[in-house]
């Protein structure tokens, strides 16, 4: 099949080299020239790991193309994917911002020729689409087509992995005939016995918040607990084992830590939200769960402080990990943007390390802090060390080194990577989230 693909960020360029591998002709287009050029000679903008080898391996085999230029592509795809970014709105009122979405649907209008269905990849609110639809038809009063919403799933780290294996595909569709072409874009999936969710198109893009909002509430869920965990003496990681092992609840997402990031969880759980608040509804839950994540960014500062003994003055700390998760550079709403400016603030000095991700940390962190080659370098004469992001550079450090080339050997690990008590016993002053 022929698709196209708008959008050459995280999860257009993921889509677009996945369906290439399908064995579908993509041509990816971005209206950012560099990045195109960068991508012809094979530059990832992203950090994502087997993506580069994957558009190494499509391009070459002539399903890949890249270009800037919507006439190229648009007339002969049976298929167009919209996967420009929708950032929260610059109102700063948890609004999606699909200004680009709606100027995407303008311009393609212009090249529709035979019949065509043009996807959301995008999260989008919900009504999002037939706005698309609006938009082409004004626009072009006889475009032969149809739209659909097809959300994504995918977690940054594993996304190619989660693109072929995925647990299920929800299309939204309002005809057959565009039912048909998704089910043939993703019959390789089928094959595999993929389970495809085939529902309107208002119920896909609803179902895209639903899901990040249930495994935000999971997590805010457990991050609370964590703190009842801590005042009353008990170790959440076994209490989560004792509710994840039943299968009514399940064992994932149920890792305490500094609290969520990441490009969805933040800015999907508030564009829920303000929809449900348009429709007169409220998702008092889902409320709970963002004011629960904003909380616990501020009690793993005063748990840092606690560790401190009372003050950041003149303290120096090593942080361990600056993404909002590990196998990613996006620091996009990671805890480290929020506790790291707090404990500066204060006074800390502060020596990071982060495997991938120090170049675009600069973006997002405050002047001020050093930036240090590995994780010992960080440890070096520093008063704490916190684990922030579990990268596994971060998962068996020499802890006998780090204890020696440490001030004082306190080390607060926000992801619950390391043993309490074999931390003890290393002569650690030691805490995790939700046990000690
Ligand atoms: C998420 C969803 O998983 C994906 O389906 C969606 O389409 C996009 O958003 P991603 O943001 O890449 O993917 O990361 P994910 O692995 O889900 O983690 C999100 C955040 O939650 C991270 O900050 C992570 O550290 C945190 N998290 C996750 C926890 O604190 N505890 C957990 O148990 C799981």
């Amino acid at each position: 099949m022929k698709i196209t693909m708008i959008g050459t960020g995280y999860v257009g360029l993921v889509t677009g080299t996945c369906f290439a591998e399908f064995g579908h002709h993509v041509t990816c287009i971005d209206k950012i020239e560099d990045k195109i050029s960068r991508l012809k000679e094979g530059k990832i903008p992203i950090y994502e790991p087997g993506l580069d080898t994957l558009v190494a391996k499509n391009v070459g085999e002539g399903r890949l193309k890249f270009t800037t230029s919507l006439d190229d592509a648009i007339p002969e795809a049976e298929a167009v994917f919209i996967a420009v970014g929708t950032p929260s709105s610059r109102r700063g009122d948890g609004y999606a911002d699909l200004t680009y979405i709606y100027a995407a649907a303008k311009e393609i209008a212009h090249y529709l020729q035979d019949y065509t269905i043009i996807v959301d990849k995008s999260t989008v609110p919900v009504g999002t689409a037939r706005q698309v639809a609006r938009i082409i038809s004004e626009e072009n009063p006889k475009a032969d087509f149809d739209v659909a919403s097809n959300p994504e799933f995918l977690r940054e780290g594993a996304a190619i992995s989660d693109f072929m294996r995925p647990d299920r595909v929800v299309i939204g569709v309002e005809s057959e005939r565009s039912e048909q072409v998704l089910r043939e874009v993703y019959k390789p999936l089928f094959l595999r016995d993929t389970p495809i969710v085939s529902t309107s198109i208002e119920t896909a893009e609803l179902t895209k918040y639903a899901a990040n909002a249930f495994l935000a509430v999971k997590i805010s869920f457990i991050n609370e607990i964590a703190a009842v965990c801590e005042a009353i003496g008990a170790d959440v990681s076994a209490l989560a084992k004792g509710i994840g092992m039943d299968g009514r609840i399940g064992n994932k997402f149920l890792h305490p830590g500094p609290g969520y990031g990441g490009s969805c969880f933040p800015k999907d759980t508030l564009a829920l939200m303000r929809i449900v608040q348009e429709h007169g509804e409220s998702v008092r839950i889902v409320e709970a769960a963002v004011e629960v994540n904003a909380a616990q960014k501020a009690r793993m500062v005063k748990k840092i402080r606690d560790m401190l003994g009372g003050s950041e003055v003149g303290k120096t700390v090593a942080v361990l990990g600056l993404t909002f998760k590990p196998e990613t550079d996006d620091m996009r709403e990671a805890p480290a943007a929020t506790i790291l400016p707090a404990l500066l603030e204060k006074g800390a000095r502060i020596k990071a390390h982060d495997p991938k991700g120090m170049e675009e940390a600069k973006k997002y962190l405050p002047d001020g802090i050093e930036y240090v080659e590995n994780g010992y370098q960080a440890c070096d004469g520093a008063d704490a060390v916190i684990l922030m992001t579990e990268w596994n550079q971060y998962r068996a450090l020499d802890l006998e080194k780090i204890k020696k080339i440490m001030k004082e050997p306190v080390f607060i690990d926000l992801r619950n990577v390391y043993d309490p008590a074999t931390m003890k016993k290393l002569g650690f002053r030691y805490t995790g989230v939700g046990r000690k």
